[in-house]
């Protein structure tokens, strides 16, 4: 037996082991592949479910020195989804069975935000009959709004911590109160504290970041016990402040091999989460987010945006489907998941299975 297998037999990885499995390559890789598709067929089946996603706002109050719509960007036009075509968007959901949804935007906190995603919320549940299973990705927010979100209707929420290590998380960010780790640490309580399924995750790949740092970040998943993950490689873009450090970066080839072996070993880790088949693994990989789906992933998510906007909401370069209306991009991650050896549960909402567990 390898070393990697031996390791393998374990359910429970130290760290160091960790940054092992993160190393491996060739056959030792495949074995970790193997496992995890083994882990997810036992453990979550080979469904896989849609969240439409709905890009509501790329104004944002922070200036995130990775991302492509931070507020230090001025190169961008500011826009937001209005009503009518947001509810738009939800119908083409509803009527093609997608039942869950995702809302995200830039970060805002102030009152007139907060109040038009809680009427938004109210709308979309009159419309649908109360049967769509809503995400938010609305960035830190107080518990009083989280708890207003919530009894709107809104189910699980997204907050990516981005980077589990305090230290790399501080060169990724602008060092000032708007910007700080134990708040966003707080939030992701918060979001616990007010019933959400709560879903967190990575950039991998980052300059500055070790294997240390991602097998960190694992660990950081399994003790903040979360029920949901979305992770995806980080991708440089033009107009920030991280793109001076692009020479620090590994090959994108690199950035998505790792990335891969990211969402295995979490599957492994914890086997009845929900893990996202990210959009930034789609863009280094054709078949990135098939090839996530067969080592772990079980959620999709297709872009319900209205192709108007979609250019305005360009986190990093290279973003797929920015010309694709919703039934193409319905078509062909149909046909995608197929590939895969997967299908879609459409019509269910998919809930992680680990949320429902803690629960009882
Ligand atoms: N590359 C990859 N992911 C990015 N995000 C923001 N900028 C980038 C980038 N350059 C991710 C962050 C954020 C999510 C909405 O998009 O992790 O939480
Ligand atoms: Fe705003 Fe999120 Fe981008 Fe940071 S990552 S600048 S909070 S949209
Ligand atoms: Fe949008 Fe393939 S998912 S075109």
């Amino acid at each position: 037996m390898t070393r990697i297998e031996e390791i393998l037999q374990k359910d429970e990885f130290t760290k160091s082991e960790l940054v092992e499995l993160l190393k491996a390559d060739g056959g030792d890789r495949k074995k970790i592949f193997e496992k995890a598709a083994a882990v997810k067929k036992q453990y979550v089946g080979n469904k896989v479910y849609f969240r439409g996603l709905i890009e509501f706002s790329n104004i944002c109050a922070k200036n995130c020195y990775y991302c492509g719509i931070r507020s230090g960007n001025k190169k961008l036009t500011r826009y937001y989804v209005t009503e009518a075509e947001v509810l738009e968007a939800v119908k083409y959901a509803y009527e093609n069975k997608y039942a869950s949804l995702v809302i995200q935007a830039g970060e805002r906190s102030n009152k007139k935000f907060t109040t038009t995603i809680t009427n938004l919320l109210h709308k979309i549940n009159e419309l649908t009959n109360n049967e769509m299973g809503i995400t938010l990705s609305l960035g830190e927010q107080s518990e009083e709004t989280l708890i207003q979100w919530r009894e709107a209707g809104a189910r699980r929420y997204l907050l990516r911590i981005e980077a589990s290590n305090p230290e790399l998380y501080r060169k990724l960010h602008p060092d000032n109160k708007t910007h700080d780790y134990t708040t966003r640490l707080n939030a992701l309580h918060l979001l616990r504290k007010t019933g959400y399924q709560v879903g967190t995750g990575v950039m991998i790949g980052l300059p500055f970041q070790t294997l240390d740092d991602l097998a960190d970040d694992l660990l950081f998943f399994k003790e903040f016990d979360i029920d949901m993950a979305g992770m995806g490689p980080y991708i440089e873009h033009e107009d920030t402040p991280l793109y001076q450090y692009r020479h620090l970066l590994m090959s994108k080839k690199e950035r998505f091999d790792l990335s891969l072996k990211m969402v295995a070993l979490l599957r492994i880790m914890m086997k009845d989460i929900n893990i996202a088949a990210t959009t930034a693994m789609q863009t280094l990989d054709k078949m990135g987010r098939e090839k996530a789906i067969k080592v772990g992933s079980n959620i999709i998510m297709p872009n319900l945006t209205p192709v108007k906007y979609r250019d305005s909401y360009l986190l990093y370069e290279d973003k797929p489907c920015i010309d694709e209306e919703a039934s193409e991009c319905k078509n062909c991650l149909e046909a995608r998941i197929h590939i895969s050896g997967d299908e879609i549960g459409y019509g269910e909402w998919g809930d992680s299975l680990h949320f429902k567990k803690r629960k009882k």
